[in-house]
């Protein structure tokens, strides 16, 4: 493993990712973690992140007290470039000119860019440079306004860069982590087909011979996390699915079905359309519709699984928890406790299940590599993302029957049209939206209309901590709008949503 010292902000996650890119396991851990932890992970080489703070601040976070006497060899990157200058003697101090963005830079030598050109574009981001390297070092790379942007000492397996080599605008960042990598001796051996192997084998140690059971949401990450489980268990393993009417169109035959067929999972469904229909019923309010949905589908699930441990011990939960999950909430360490997690609609703290969580350890992209590992079909594997409270956060205002039925039609006409344009996967999500409380006068036919808007917001993003609008192409758009328009008889306004994230959230409630 590599491990990723996390200085703050997000550039660790990024660092952890693009040191995966280069076939290399990596763990994020918090910069107060003593060393001595750290070397029980029998790290193979460390990773300096960047992080907002400037090395000479009081409190600012400094290197793990001996980490440089590991005999580790180690990468620092921005702010751990600076810290790694700092703690081997060197001089960090404030520049006149703060450098931001794309910058020129130019190359001496050194082994760390090795094979590239002497002039190279990076990404850099920072007020506070190293003025004197630590003895021992070589600087190698230089910009207009930073003596030092790179150093190193290959002896002692030490290097640094100034800039972000794992933002894409820096030009050959993914070669210098795969060089840096090389240098330190890594071997590229972390491949799907190994993650895959050893994630079963854990599965079936941990479990021996008693049950799970897994709720499927329809998404990836259930939906592999199932597949991994039964591929170490078996029968043993019970997916349950709630059906709770809010799901669009074709999305619950395509669980039973595709599902199924591609797994041959045990498949327990559970029809609760009308106790949710039920309880939502004249409900406006967002946050007192995610509460109604969330709660209503804990009873079922906790049902569901009531029947199924009458004949048999079912001990374990399957959860498709992700890295990005599991490092945002501060973890890393791994104790099985319950945590609420959305992609089931939230589970209770007093649910008392044994975790199994095989794919805590992932990033998203990697969940569906794993996926296409273990066969599981690209439509279910590709699919984008989709709130646990489905549709009922997509008609804003109260959700009825025909409400469902109006958005579920016009819902399917953005999907298909953008599946024909072939863009599925160029669009991260496409959430289409019914303002069901508005209406809109217009004319269609010889007559006048008042119907509903329909909104489609399409966007594009990483993670969906952030998001952009896509910029999808007009004869598309208006493709979708014409048939909405003409196929969905209560519509007769189409509009597009272009507000990024932030200000404004991916779904409108
Ligand atoms: P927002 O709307 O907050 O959404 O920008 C970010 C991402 O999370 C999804 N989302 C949910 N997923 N349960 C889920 O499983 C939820 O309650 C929920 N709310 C939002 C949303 O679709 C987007 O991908």
């Amino acid at each position: 493993t590599v491990l990723v010292v996390d200085f703050g902000a997000q550039y660790a996650q990024l660092i952890a990712r693009r040191v995966r890119e280069c076939q290399v396991f990596s763990e994020i851990v918090p910069s107060t973690m003593p060393v001595a932890e750290m070397m029980a992970r029998r790290p193979k080489a460390i990773i300096l992140s960047g992080g907002p703070a400037s090395v000479y601040e009081p409190g600012a976070p400094a290197a793990p007290e001996g980490l440089f006497e590991a005999g580790v060899p180690v990468f620092g990157i921005c702010y751990g470039f600076q810290v790694m200058a700092q703690t081997l003697g060197g001089v960090v101090e404030r520049t006149d000119v703060a450098e931001y963005g794309r910058t020129p830079l130019t190359v001496s030598g050194g082994s760390l860019f090795e094979g590239l050109p002497a002039d190279q574009q990076v990404w850099m981001s920072h007020g506070t440079y190293a003025s004197q390297a630590p003895a021992g070092f070589t600087v190698t790379a230089t910009t207009d306004v930073t003596p030092i942007a790179a150093f190193e000492n290959p002896e002692a397996g030490f290097y640094g860069v100034q800039f972000h080599p794992e933002v894409l605008h820096t030009e050959h960042g993914q070669k210098l982590m795969r060089r840096f990598l090389e240098l330190a001796g890594v071997r590229p051996n972390w491949t799907m087909v190994n993650i895959a192997e050893e994630s079963i084998e854990a599965v079936r140690a941990q479990v021996g011979d008693r049950r799970a059971i897994c709720g499927l949401s329809g998404g990836v990450d259930s939906a592999v996390a199932a597949a991994l489980v039964q591929r170490a268990i078996g029968d043993k393993l019970t997916c349950v699915y709630v059906d709770h009417g809010l799901m669009r169109k074709g999305e619950s035959e395509q669980v039973e079905k595709d599902f199924v067929a591609a797994t041959g999972v045990n498949l327990k469904v559970v029809d609760a359309e009308e106790r949710f229909l039920d309880a939502l019923a004249g409900v406006t309010d967002p946050e007192e519709k995610r509460k109604i949905i969330g709660r209503e589908f804990i009873r079922v699930f906790e049902a569901a699984a009531r029947e199924i441990s009458a004949d048999g011990d079912v001990e374990f939960l399957v959860q498709g928890t992700l890295y990005p999950d599991v490092v945002e909430s501060g973890g890393g360490t791994g104790t099985a406790n319950i945590k609420s997690h959305h992609n089931v609609g939230g589970l209770p703290d007093d649910l008392q299940f044994e975790l199994i969580e095989p794919l805590r350890t992932l990033f998203k992209d990697e969940v569906r590599a794993l996926g296409e590992q273990l066969g599981l079909p690209g439509e279910i594997v590709w699919r984008q993302p989709f709130p646990g409270p489905g549709l009922g956060i997509r008609i804003i205002g109260a959700v009825d029957r025909e409400r469902l039925d109006l958005l579920r039609e016009a819902d399917a006409i953005a999907r298909e049209e953008l599946t024909r344009a072939g863009l599925d996967r160029d669009v991260w999500q496409f959430p289409v939206v019914l303002l069901a409380d508005v209406r809109s006068v217009g004319v269609q036919g010889d007559g006048r209309t008042y119907g509903h808007p329909i909104v489609l917001r399409p966007v594009s993003s990483e993670d969906a901590m952030t998001a952009d609008w896509s910029r999808l192409p007009y004869e598309l758009l208006e493709r979708i709008s014409t048939r909405i328009t003409n196929e969905v008889r209560e519509v007769n306004r189409v509009v597009v949503d272009i507000t990024s994230k932030p200000p404004g959230t991916i779904e409108w409630e």
